[in-house]
């Protein structure tokens, strides 16, 4: 069921954040009372599959802008979303082959994507309303994903190596997003 309310619907990248923050601990909360190694294995697999469901909604979001990005100067910002929508899939993939590693079945079921995922999809129409939809999701993906990399620390080396290399690349993907805001609208977005 949609709660937020009138004024929320009128600024649709700006919504839901708490609540996809929210779901993104959701899993590192209830890890840390599972000790035992298969317990730990399972979760790890439980934490991939919403991180590749976060990925693919990204990809999804990104593509859509790329194609529908309209206006004056929009050529440079569209190829930008086409490049991070093909760095995005890279990362889908590269955590898809790491929860196979483990012993889980990566899920692409797309009716499971929205619940999993800690991006949206999207509502913008707007050049400067794509950017800002892109730019929280790539922060609240920076801020979920450095919160994995302290989770696996050394308990799960190679996925908290993999998550370091994911991560670096959003912080990157925050910051072209940022650049383009300040681009396009002249005035930097306050954090979200
Ligand atoms: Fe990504
Ligand atoms: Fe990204």
């Amino acid at each position: 069921m949609d709660t937020r309310t009138a004024a929320e619907k009128t600024k649709p990248f700006l919504t839901d954040v708490q609540t996809l923050r929210a779901r993104a601990r959701k899993h590192m909360e209830e890890g840390s009372v599972t000790p035992s190694y298969e317990g730990d294995v399972k979760k790890t697999i439980e934490i991939l599959q919403s991180v590749l469901a976060t990925e693919i909604v990204c990809v999804l979001r990104y593509t859509m802008h790329a194609v529908t990005a309209t206006g004056i100067s929009s050529e440079g910002v569209k190829d930008e979303f086409a490049t991070h929508a093909k760095e995005e899939q890279e990362h889908a993939m590269e955590v898809a082959e790491r929860i196979n590693q483990l012993g889980g079945k990566p899920d692409f079921n797309p009716s499971n994507l929205t619940s999993k995922s800690a991006s949206e999809y999207g509502t913008a129409g707007t050049l400067v309303d794509m950017i800002k939809e892109n730019l929280i999701a790539e922060r609240i993906a920076v801020e979920h994903y450095r919160e994995l990399v302290r989770y696996f620390g050394e308990r799960d080396p190679s996925t908290r190596l993999m998550m370091e290399r994911i991560l670096t690349v959003e912080e990157e993907h925050a910051n072209d997003m940022h650049d383009l805001l300040v681009a396009h609208e002249g005035r930097p977005m306050l954090p979200g």
